[in-house]
């Protein structure tokens, strides 16, 4: 993959969960072209499959495993098989995550309910337990079980993924909101318990992307936008949803020895989104 510019990571092992998605098949294939060995994790090893195939292709190192990120067992099944292959673990991208369909309230607002439609007081509260799951449990879990083996390592690093709705929650998925926000938090609270052990953590809250968990909500049927998308290209200053690529040059920043004095932080990557109040 052609990449914004070179870092090189050659010799460090790179976890990457949810590294069949999207966003995760991404980065895994940016930190595979500057020479990581690259652990690709999904909840079949099989789903991985893909993306490492794309990275040995492309000159690299990489192998898929399986994990879920809620299952404590899984995922130090996973870590004892990490070890075994590559013997360490520098840096853990915590990608896996997403808004669950089951867990979105209908209606922006109660106000706006149709005939016959559910409300938040009639779905099951379970979906939306779930999502907070996935979402932060989901972070925190894996960050607890990689991290461990990651402490003492060289350019040890976290980076998790947060959204635009950790900073302010974004109308229908309740349960995502409140977990991003609280990636927000715990990348806050990691970095400083870890800071004097030499692991660097972050986050990246990326902007409005067209991906494959977004698309119901952002088009209709018929292939028109929605007005949740007009309303989105509106409060975007640059105008545009972003291209996934455009996420890899914070990532290389973020995992870099070039912000070795930066830890804590959520960079958004948005068009300008998370600084605009619409006037
Ligand atoms: N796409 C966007 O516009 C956008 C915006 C902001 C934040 N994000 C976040 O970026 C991350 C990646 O999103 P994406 O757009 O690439 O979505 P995606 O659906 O393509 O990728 C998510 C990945 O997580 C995996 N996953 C789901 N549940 C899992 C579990 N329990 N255990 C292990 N893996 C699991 C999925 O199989 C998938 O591979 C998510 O955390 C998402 O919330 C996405």
């Amino acid at each position: 993959m052609d990449l914004p510019f070179n870092v090189d990571l050659s010799g460090q092992v790179a976890v990457v969960t949810g590294g069949s998605g999207v966003i995760g098949g991404m980065f895994a294939k940016a930190l595979g072209a500057c020479g990581a060995k690259v652990c690709v994790l999904g909840r079949k090893a099989e789903n991985g499959a893909p993306v490492v195939d794309e990275i040995k292709k492309a000159g690299g190192e990489a192998t898929a495993f399986a994990a879920n990120v809620t299952d404590k067992e899984s995922l130090l099944e996973a870590k004892k098989q990490i070890l075994d292959t590559y013997g360490k673990i520098n840096i853990l991208l915590n990608v896996a995550g997403g808004a669950i369909k089951s867990a979105m309230v209908p209606q922006d607002q109660l106000a706006d309910q149709l005939p016959g439609e559910d409300t938040l007081f009639t779905m099951d509260p379970d979906n939306i337990k779930k999502e907070i799951d996935l979402n932060l449990y989901g972070t925190v879990l894996p960050t607890i079980i990689f991290g461990e083996a990651m402490l003492g390592q060289e350019n040890a690093n976290i980076v998790n993924i947060a959204s635009m709705s950790s900073y302010r929650p974004l109308t229908r998925i309740l349960g995502y909101s409140a977990a991003k926000a609280a990636v927000m938090n715990f990348t806050e609270w990691a970095a400083v318990y870890l800071a004097k052990s030499n692991v660097r953590v972050n986050a990246i809250a990326p902007g409005f992307f067209q991906t494959t968990q977004n698309r119901a909500l952002q088009f209709n049927e018929d292939g028109t936008p929605t007005h949740r998308t007009e309303k989105i290209l509106r409060s975007t200053p640059q105008g545009k949803f972003g291209d996934p690529e455009d996420l890899v040059g914070g990532l290389l920043y973020l995992v870099s020895p070039a912000s070795r004095f930066v830890t804590g932080v959520t960079l958004p990557i948005d068009g300008g989104f998370s600084s605009y109040t619409g006037v």
